[in-house]
């Protein structure tokens, strides 16, 4: 089975690409590596340098495949509130052009990278697939569009499709080519952050004043290669067609001050951290309902929050 990759040189698709490739799928990436890097693309992987919004590129991305699993995409809260006419047209549009070659191509299966930030500020925790979806920010307004666009589309053609709605992924895999992690410019996510902390650049926490135990916000990490595995079950129960949503993410929540004493505990070190002012758009909790993947994906997260801090340790050491 040949499965086409979209955002195949990021930091989640190059982890897809290596675990499939090793599952023995034939695997082709479409990515233009505005975020991503090309030297994470393995040899005799097909590699197409090109855009969702090029036609001919998503043609020939497409030639030969099975299935696709669609994480290109810009996935910066901050950015979208700054640039949502961006986030409009490769999220959106990227993806109205991707369904479109899809169906000339007779591709009808896909697995779409969604997000937790599809909820917004939650009415119910933890979030259930069935809670309510008001985005605060225009990067989860986009991932809402899409989840609407392939359940139409799933309604009005033979497209079988899943989304999956990440929570925090964290973590990184090691490979014979070395670590594949996170390699964002700038680092926006906790965990690199608090790994790189030192006492002249101290990680900032995000408001210590949220209603939570210990006043910093909570979210649900989960392990990059567990997300992965949960990608081809996913895949694997694509048959007939309609369109599922799942949530993915390991359904306990841990603290911005807990993964810091996590971090503690594997370096041997204190995190340097400076208290700092609520970011824009943070929720105070986001936990993770993750009975559905559990029941029709027949997948459980296996990586504690204490292996997603090792792995994104070794990774950057
Ligand atoms: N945080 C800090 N300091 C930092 C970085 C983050 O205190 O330097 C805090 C944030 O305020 C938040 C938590 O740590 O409370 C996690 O922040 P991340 O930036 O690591 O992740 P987010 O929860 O903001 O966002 C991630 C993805 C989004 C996705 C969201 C869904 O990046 O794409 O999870 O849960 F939408």
């Amino acid at each position: 089975m040949r499965v086409l990759i979209t955002g195949g040189t990021g930091y989640i698709g190059s982890i897809a690409v290596e675990i499939m490739r090793t599952q023995g799928f034939e695997v082709s990436i479409l990515d233009d590596c505005s975020t991503g890097h090309a030297d994470t693309v393995p040899t005799g992987v097909r590699f197409v340098a090109g855009s969702l919004l090029e036609r001919t590129d998503l043609d020939q991305a497409l030639e030969g495949v099975d299935a696709v699993l669609h994480f290109a995409g810009k996935s910066l809260v901050g950015e979208s509130v700054e640039k949502p006419e961006l986030y409009q047209r490769i999220n959106v549009d990227g993806t109205r052009n991707l369904l479109d070659a899809m169906k000339s191509a007779n591709v009808m299966k896909i697995v779409f990278s969604s997000s937790a930030a599809t909820y917004g500020e939650p009415t119910e925790v933890p979030i259930k697939e069935s809670s309510a979806t008001f985005p605060t920010n225009p990067y989860g307004a986009t991932k809402l569009a899409i989840d609407h666009m392939i359940t139409a589309e799933s309604k009005s053609t033979d497209l079988a499709a899943v989304s999956l709605r990440y929570f925090n992924v964290a973590g990184a895999l090691k490979t014979d080519r070395g670590w594949l992690a996170e390699r964002h410019n700038p680092e926006t996510h906790l965990i690199p952050n608090i790994l790189r902390s030192t006492v002249d650049n101290p990680v900032h926490i995000f408001g210590t004043d949220w209603a939570t135990p210990d006043g910093t916000c909570i979210r649900d990490y989960v392990h990059v290669v567990d997300l992965i595995d949960a990608h081809i079950k996913a895949l694997e129960t694509l048959t007939g067609t309609g369109h599922k949503i799942y949530n993915l993410g390991s359904g306990t929540g841990y603290s911005v001050r807990q993964v810091i004493s996590a971090a503690e505990k594997a370096t041997n070190q204190t995190v340097p951290t400076i208290n700092s002012p609520r970011r824009a758009g943070d929720p105070a909790v986001l936990v993770a309902d993750i009975s559905l993947a559990k029941k029709y994906l027949q997948w459980e997260p296996s990586r504690d929050i204490e292996k997603m801090v090792a792995d994104t340790l070794e990774s950057i050491q």
